[in-house]
């Protein structure tokens, strides 16, 4: 709840003005909490802590010194990792790497994301051998010449020729072994309810930022479209891991000390983009 002090209010409206959705009634300085949507710009912008959400005044920022350079660097040294080093993460990293999540931006500021960390490595180990087998099974029923004719209407030819390439290289991963999580010590799965306002973007969003926040860790992470998709289709694994049967997996990001030092940025084609 949003409370302005009137002692200490200087009346320079920018909490007004801060304010998306008109909660806050000029030169009265009342909230209107109905219209609130607690994203506390209100709080951040007021030089005098007259503004509190739930009786909270806010941490200062120190002003950014990251140049443009800085930034872009950091988004070509993200790579997805698939060689982890056996090295744990300590707790106070996780601590670090796990708190910075919440900052990310969800739709209408409904913070409804919820995560998951596996961290168990024997257990990662049996929950992606399952996860392998199950689409091994999906994919063999999937190009079964019955089910295919359904299977290529509804999905299209270019899904179903990527998911045939899929099928090809679970064919010839021996069993138990785990191409999905490559050893790394921690697994984090990002879920929401479907009734939230925008939880595939705010999951993803999320799973984004942390990407980039695990490199400056010295980390690295890999996003796993497998886990994501067999956890939704397997009820039996996604209670193991306690995630609530009303929610959807929407992100699955890997993480542990990357292997291998790339030196060079990836090779991108050009992006498709249209300025009018
Ligand atoms: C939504 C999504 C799902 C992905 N799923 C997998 C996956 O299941 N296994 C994997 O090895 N990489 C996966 N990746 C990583 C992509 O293959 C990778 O981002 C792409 O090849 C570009 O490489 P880069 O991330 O190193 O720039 C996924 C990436 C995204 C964005």
């Amino acid at each position: 709840m949003i409370k302005i002090d009137e002692s200490k209010c200087i009346k320079c409206e920018l909490c007004v003005m801060s304010c998306a959705t008109n909660a806050i009634k000029p030169k009265e300085y009342t909230v209107r909490q109905h219209r609130c949507m607690g994203c506390s710009h209100c709080v951040a912008v007021c030089p005098k802590d007259a503004v509190t959400q739930d009786d909270k005044i806010g941490e200062f920022i120190e002003p950014h010194n990251i140049t443009p350079g800085n930034f872009e660097n950091l988004i070509y040294t993200r790579k997805s990792i698939r060689n982890y080093s056996k090295k744990g993460i300590d707790n106070e990293t996780l601590a670090r790497f796990l708190d910075l999540m919440k900052y990310a931006p969800t739709g209408t500021n409904s913070q409804k994301t919820f995560v998951t960390v596996l961290k168990d490595r024997d257990f990662i180990s049996g929950f992606a051998v399952d996860t392998i087998e199950f689409f091994k099974k999906l994919t063999k029923l999937a190009f079964n010449p019955v089910t295919y004719i359904f299977v290529r209407l509804i999905m299209g030819k270019d899904k179903c020729k990527k998911m045939f390439s899929y099928k090809k290289a679970l064919q010839r991963t021996p069993k138990g072994k785990d191409i999905l999580t490559f050893n790394a010590p921690l697994v984090v799965v990002f879920h929401a309810s479907p009734e939230s306002t925008t939880p595939d973007m705010d999951c993803n969003i999320q799973a984004s930022y942390s990407s980039l926040h695990a490199v400056t860790l010295g980390l690295g992470t890999c996003f796993n479209g497998f886990i994501t998709r067999g956890l939704n289709a397997n009820k039996k694994l996604k209670k193991q891991i306690g995630i609530p049967k009303k929610n959807k997996v929407y992100s699955t990001l890997v993480v542990g000390y990357p292997e291998l030092d790339y030196k060079k940025r990836v090779i991108r084609e050009d992006l498709k983009v249209n300025i009018i």
